[in-house]
């Protein structure tokens, strides 16, 4: 088995900027490195190296038909991956990028077919972690990088989450500490007619309509899907962030929740399943259960944000057979978080 380093990089410039030579050199060789970036941590591969994708869907566990996406640190990158830049993609790139918004293109010869998954269209995103692109500059300038979990699991927000999934199988994690926002940036495809949106982000579909007029919504997005539907995010199809644990989402009047809630978790007990409730700061002394987690506070929308995937997966650490939810329709990142939740809990909703 591979041994797996994992090298701190912040503080101490010389010895960043040896890590990146070495990170770059290990890239250009084909081989793969994990990278914080501001979203989620990435495992990244050389983008236009057929091989360094495949051993990036080996490494993953990941079906091979589900596209990567590629990562620039310069915008005069964009054009010798893509074959044109709608107008209304350069109005996004030049309110969101560098950050967490990822942009669809027809793509270029350049891009092989195993780094978008036999696609026409390239995946491009532009990150603003200051380690992320001082990565990408030393490997060559195009990295192919998914999130750094292994397939199915919550993405990792910390090293160490990447540690847990990827011991063994790549020689180097970079360590940036935690993420800032804690889910993967929106995505939004501008290779078609219409601007339609993937996957909801950081970046509302709000904030995106405000530039560009409208944007349509991928139905997938919104948790309906049956064995023939075809999200055009291929990677929205496939179960993903889901703990050992049942979860199941309960939504409806805030006072009937808290008690439906204690009731099934009452009767878990009885059957000897180990309970479990995913609160806010405002309702976490509302609930019995052996295990009560707050994600953050109702009035700080990204703090839920940032915290959903760690304790998702506190869950499997917790031994967690039964798990229930309040629901998070917040402002801005609702339809993200809920996104993510839904998907979680198997599309299993308890409406009361
Ligand atoms: O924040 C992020 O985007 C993180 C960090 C590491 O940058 N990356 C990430 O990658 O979330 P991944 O592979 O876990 O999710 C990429 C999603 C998948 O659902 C995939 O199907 C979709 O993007 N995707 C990639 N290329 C596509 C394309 N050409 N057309 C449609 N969907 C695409
Ligand atoms: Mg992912």
């Amino acid at each position: 088995m591979m041994e797996t380093r994992v090298i701190r990089a912040w503080g101490d410039e010389e010895r960043d900027r040896s890590l990146m030579e070495e990170a770059g050199r290990l890239i250009r060789e084909g081989e793969l490195v994990a990278i914080p970036t501001e979203t989620v941590y990435g495992l990244a591969g050389d983008a236009l190296n057929p091989a360094s994708a495949k051993k990036i869907y080996e490494a993953k566990g990941r079906p091979s038909d589900n596209p990567l996406i590629v990562h620039i640190a310069e915008l005069d990158s964009l054009g010798s991956i893509t074959r044109e830049i709608p107008e209304k993609a350069e109005i996004l790139i030049r309110e969101f990028w560098p950050g967490p918004l990822t942009l669809i293109f027809k793509k270029s010869s350049a891009v092989p077919r195993e780094t978008t998954g036999g696609l026409d269209t390239v995946a491009v995103r532009m990150p603003v972690n200051r380690i992320a692109a001082e990565f990408i500059r030393a490997s060559g300038g195009y990295i192919a990088a998914p999130s750094a979990n292994a397939s199915g699991r919550p993405s990792c927000t910390t090293a160490e989450h990447v540690y847990e999934d990827m011991k063994g199988k790549i020689p180097l994690i970079i360590d940036g500490g935690e993420v800032g926002i804690g889910l993967e940036s929106t995505i939004v495809d501008l290779s078609g007619d219409r601007p339609c949106l993937l996957r909801p982000g950081y970046i509302s579909l709000n904030r995106l309509m405000e530039k560009i007029g409208e944007v349509d919504t991928d139905p997938s997005i919104e948790g309906v899907m049956d064995e023939n539907a075809h999200p055009k995010a291929p990677g929205m199809k496939y179960k993903h962030y889901a703990p050992k644990g049942e979860l199941y989402i309960v939504k409806g009047d805030p006072d009937r929740v808290r008690e439906r809630i204690n009731s099934l978790c009452l009767e878990g007990t009885k059957k000897g399943l180990r309970t479990a409730v995913l609160s806010s700061d405002e309702t976490v002394n509302d609930y019995r259960a052996d295990i009560v987690r707050s994600l953050g506070s109702r009035q700080d929308e990204e703090s839920i944000a940032r915290n959903l995937f760690k304790v998702l997966r506190d869950m499997d650490d917790e031994g967690a057979d039964l798990i229930y939810t309040e629901e998070f329709n917040t402002a801005d990142m609702g339809m993200a978080i809920m996104n993510r939740l839904i998907r979680a809990a198997g599309h299993r909703i308890i409406e009361c």
